[in-house]
């Protein structure tokens, strides 16, 4: 059964097992995989100077198995746009409220590509917009490669460049603010074939979040009986 934990501060005591192999997945996607050297530590594990108490994670797990996960950051705390990469905003990097940053998105490399269901990225995109709105958020900030665009235009995320895309260690990189409301929402749900949220908010019951109501999917027209 697949569900995609809400995961922070006031909770994280609860799923401290999954960190140590969720910092090993780190470092095997982006360091071994994608070869961004300049995250390897000795230590196999990936982990940055954003995985600080203010981090939320999602964790997609599917039989309590880690197979995805998104990191989101207050852009009122440091960022990766705010200390490494200032300079892919044109107008500074975004401090706000209402905005969060997203980084260090993936799937586990064998369930990549699925077919036969909703993609868990796009699980990921739906969950993290369903999260953001429940806690009032009106945008993310990211600092992405360029071929994200295409992506993010074909499942309805809005993603409005807040600069030139520059080449960074031979990728093509730019930063974007990507609106996050509830249309946005139910459109993914839709796409993905859900009527109600996704997020499992387990140990968080003293929050103080929206509560996002189920919607009903389109009805698809009637089959004129044949004359
Ligand atoms: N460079 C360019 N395009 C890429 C890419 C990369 N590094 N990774 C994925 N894509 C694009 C391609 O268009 C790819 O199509 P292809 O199969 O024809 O090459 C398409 O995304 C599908 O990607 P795939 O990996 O098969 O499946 P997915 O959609 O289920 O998962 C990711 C997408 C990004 C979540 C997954 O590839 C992943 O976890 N990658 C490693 C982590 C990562 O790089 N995250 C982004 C930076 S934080």
């Amino acid at each position: 059964m697949l569900e995609i934990h809400v995961v922070q501060r006031d909770n994280r005591h609860l799923y401290e097992h999954y960190f140590d192999p969720y910092f090993q997945l780190r470092h095997d996607i982006y360091v071994k995989q994608r070869k961004w050297m300049a995250l390897d530590r000795p230590d196999g594990r990936e982990i940055d100077q954003f995985d600080t108490e203010d981090a939320v994670y999602l964790f997609c797990l599917d039989d309590e198995k880690l197979i995805g996960a998104m990191r989101a950051v207050p852009t009122l705390s440091p960022t990766l746009m705010s200390d490494i990469f200032p300079y892919l905003s044109l107008r500074g990097p975004i401090c706000r409220p209402d905005v969060y940053e997203l980084s260090r998105v993936f799937v586990i490399p064998e369930r990549r590509g699925e077919h036969a269901g909703p993609r868990v990225e796009m699980l990921l995109l739906t969950a993290i917009t369903e999260y953001g709105i429940s806690i009032g958020l009106n945008g993310f900030s990211i600092v992405l490669e360029a071929w994200w665009l295409p992506r993010f235009e074909r499942c309805g995320w809005k993603a409005h460049p807040l600069g030139l895309p520059q080449m960074i260690d031979d990728m093509s990189v730019l930063a974007v603010l990507v609106d996050c409301d509830e249309a946005t929402w139910k459109s993914l749900c839709r796409q993905i074939g859900r009527t109600s949220p996704i997020l499992t908010w387990r140990g968080l019951s003293g929050l103080n979040r929206q509560l996002l109501p189920d919607i009903s999917l389109p009805h698809s027209p009637a089959v004129q009986p044949a004359q």
